[in-house]
C-alpha cells in the first residue's frame, strides 16, 4: 500500500498511528508530498479528486481517502481492534474522534491563514474564531479525560493526535495550563510507540 503523506499533516499522523497499532506500518510505503489547499500534485488528483491527504493507494490500485475511512478501512483489514462495535462505547469514541478531528481542522485552517494566504489578506477575527475552537474542545476533553484511563481506541488516538499537533503548530498556546488533567493523561499515553514513532516533522 501506498500513502500519499506529509509529515506535518495530524490526519496523515492519525493513519501511520492506527497502521502501527494494527502491527502493520511496514506494509505502508510512504511517499511525500508538498501541497497547500491551492496547489495540488497530479498523482494525488488521480486518486482523490479533492487532492488531499491522506490517501491510501491499495495493492488493487483503489485509492480510499479521507483519515476517517482509511482508518477504519485498516482496523476492519487487520484486526486492530481500536473501534469498539456496538454501544457506549463505539459512540463515545466515534465522538471523540470527531472533537479531536474537528479540532485539528481549525488548527489546519490556522496555519494556512498564517502560512498560505497573502499577508495582506489575512483576517484575524477568523484566526481568533478558529482558536477558540480548540479553546472550547479543550475544555470538554479536560472534563472528560479522568474517564480515558489507559483505554487505546480510535477516540483516544485522534485525542493524543491533537494534542501534538496543537503542540508542533502552536506552542503559543500553553494548553496544559488551561487542561492539567488532560495534559497529565497525554504525558502517559502519548509514550505509546506509534506516537513516538510519528512525531511531526
Ligand atoms: C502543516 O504543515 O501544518 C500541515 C501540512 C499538511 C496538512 C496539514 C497541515
Amino acid at each position: 500500500m501506498k500513502l500519499y503523506h506529509n509529515p506535518a499533516s495530524p490526519f496523515v499522523r492519525k493513519v501511520r498511528v492506527v497502521a502501527a497499532e494494527c502491527g502493520i506500518a511496514d506494509q505502508v510505503q510512504l511517499e511525500e508530498l508538498a501541497l497547500t489547499p491551492i496547489s495540488t500534485p497530479d498523482a494525488l488528483q488521480a486518486g482523490n479528486p479533492l487532492g488531499k491527504i491522506p490517501a491510501l493507494v491499495l495493492d488493487s490500485g483503489q485509492c480510499l481517502y479521507d483519515s476517517r475511512v482509511i482508518c477504519e478501512y485498516l482496523d476492519t483489514e487487520f484486526d486492530g481492534g481500536l473501534f469498539p462495535a456496538t454501544g457506549v462505547d463505539r459512540w463515545n469514541a466515534l465522538r471523540l474522534q470527531a472533537t479531536a478531528d474537528g479540532f485539528c481542522d481549525a488548527a489546519v485552517l490556522v496555519r494556512y491563514e498564517g502560512f498560505v494566504r497573502p499577508e495582506d489578506k489575512q483576517w484575524s477575527d477568523w484566526i481568533d474564531a478558529q482558536l477558540q475552537k480548540c479553546r472550547r474542545a479543550l475544555d470538554v476533553l479536560e472534563k472528560e479525560s479522568s474517564s480515558f484511563g489507559g483505554s487505546c481506541h480510535i477516540g483516544t488516538l485522534s485525542v493524543a493526535i491533537a494534542l501534538g499537533y496543537f503542540d508542533f503548530r502552536n506552542p503559543d498556546e500553553q494548553w496544559r495550563t488551561r487542561a492539567p488533567a488532560l495534559a497529565a493523561w497525554y504525558e502517559e499515553f502519548s509514550k505509546r510507540p506509534s506516537l513516538q514513532q510519528t512525531q511531526p516533522v
